[in-house]
């Protein structure tokens, strides 16, 4: 009903819009005023995470999205190296795990089959499992050893919004968590670390408030056959989840690529009029990532391509080389996914619904997948 949908026509504009509730749940209680990360529910203890020598993330999906993001927060932070598969994979490749090995599996319902046996196969190799999960008594975290809730509240659209952002915040605080424990970072760096999630609701919520144009944008593109999607760093996860939630909901074919890799193939499918969404790197970031984007958004509008630019405020670099430029607030790199993912679910959402589309109910898929 209307009433449940909170006034918008669709499940998932109601979700997409609860994005800093929902940001604020998932860290609520686990950033301590004294700048460190308390996960006190039910968890490893910290002479397990003291032991864990490799990290493996299993997830599917917009969850295996997340996954890739925690990559870079978790190597960079603890120096563990840090897999990511999807569970779908996992499994049937034999992965080397043993009991300092933790594996961290992602899932919103809790349900997903293709998951659940993953963390099954990497319990019975003796790995310690930890659930990252949305859903209170699910199966997977049943079958874990301990469980990260995301809390995000019931999410009815198909397509997953704000769990995903739950999912990338509760990845980023076991990130944290592990270098703390471990003493790989300092008691300060932490504390910035806390101090800057604090204030990601915030920001969510400003971005949320600057994304109208995206909808005049998506919608003036719904006739395009192919939409590609850049990114360098966690802004690739952030693209290919662009793509996925354009495939999803507007059944458009799209593509996302790490922007370093187009020269080796994928500018060959650059022509004319072909919109191509670019999730730039902050200007203040490691390895002028920053420049080689600005580089990359040259070639392909060289050739042609409609240049749509998500870039931070006060990003002057970009402007000359954005057909349409979209602003996110500033911060710190590893945190930028909880703001540049919005105007991207905005931007699918309103091209499905300009080409008449259910969005809460997209064609042949589940909101949880219960057989592999
Ligand atoms: C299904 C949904 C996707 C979701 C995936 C993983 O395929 O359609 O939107 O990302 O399952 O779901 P989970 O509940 O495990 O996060």
């Amino acid at each position: 009903s209307a009433a449940e949908k909170g006034g918008f026509p669709y499940f998932m504009l109601k979700e997409i819009s609860e994005q800093p509730d929902a940001l604020a749940d998932t860290l609520r209680g686990r950033l301590s005023p004294e700048g460190s990360i308390v996960l006190d529910e039910e968890r490893l203890s910290d002479q397990d995470f003291r032991d864990i020598d490799k990290v493996f993330i299993v997830a599917c999906g917009t969850a295996y999205h997340a996954g890739l993001i925690a990559k870079y927060a978790i190597e960079h932070w603890t120096r563990l190296p840090c897999e990511v598969e999807m569970a779908s994979e996992f499994r049937y490749r034999d992965p080397v795990l043993d009991r300092s090995t933790l594996v961290v599996a992602i899932s919103q319902s809790g349900e997903t089959l293709d998951t659940l046996m993953a963390v099954k196969h990497a319990r019975e190799q003796k790995a310690r499992v930890l659930a990252i999960c949305n859903t209170n008594g699910s199966t997977i975290p049943r079958e874990s050893d301990a469980v990260l809730y995301t809390r995000c509240g019931p999410e009815v659209g198909v397509a997953a919004t704000k769990t995903f952002l739950g999912q990338v915040a509760a990845c980023l605080l076991v990130g944290l968590f592990l270098a703390q424990t471990r003493g790989v970072l300092y008691g300060d760096e932490v504390a910035a670390y806390v101090d800057r999630l604090q204030r990601m609701p915030e920001l969510v919520r400003r971005t949320l408030g600057t994304v109208e144009p995206v909808r005049e944008l998506a919608r003036s593109l719904a006739g395009a056959k192919a939409v590609l999607f850049l990114g360098r760093h966690v802004g690739y996860p952030v693209a290919l989840e662009g793509a996925l939630k354009l495939k999803e909901l507007a059944y458009m074919h799209a593509e996302g690529f790490p922007a370093g890799e187009l020269k080796h193939g994928p500018i060959a499918l650059i022509e004319p009029g072909l919109p191509v969404v670019v999730v730039v790197p902050s200007p203040r970031g490691r390895a002028n990532l920053h420049g080689k984007m600005v580089s990359n958004i040259q070639e392909v509008r060289a050739r042609g391509a409609r240049t749509i630019v998500i870039a931070e405020e006060g990003d002057t670099a970009v402007e000359p080389y954005a057909d349409h430029l979209i602003r996110v607030p500033a911060t710190s790199s590893l945190l930028a996914p909880l703001v540049t993912t919005l105007p991207l679910q905005v931007f699918a959402c309103e091209l499905a619904l300009a080409r008449g589309l259910d969005v809460d109910q997209p064609r042949n898929l589940a909101k949880s997948v219960t057989v592999e």
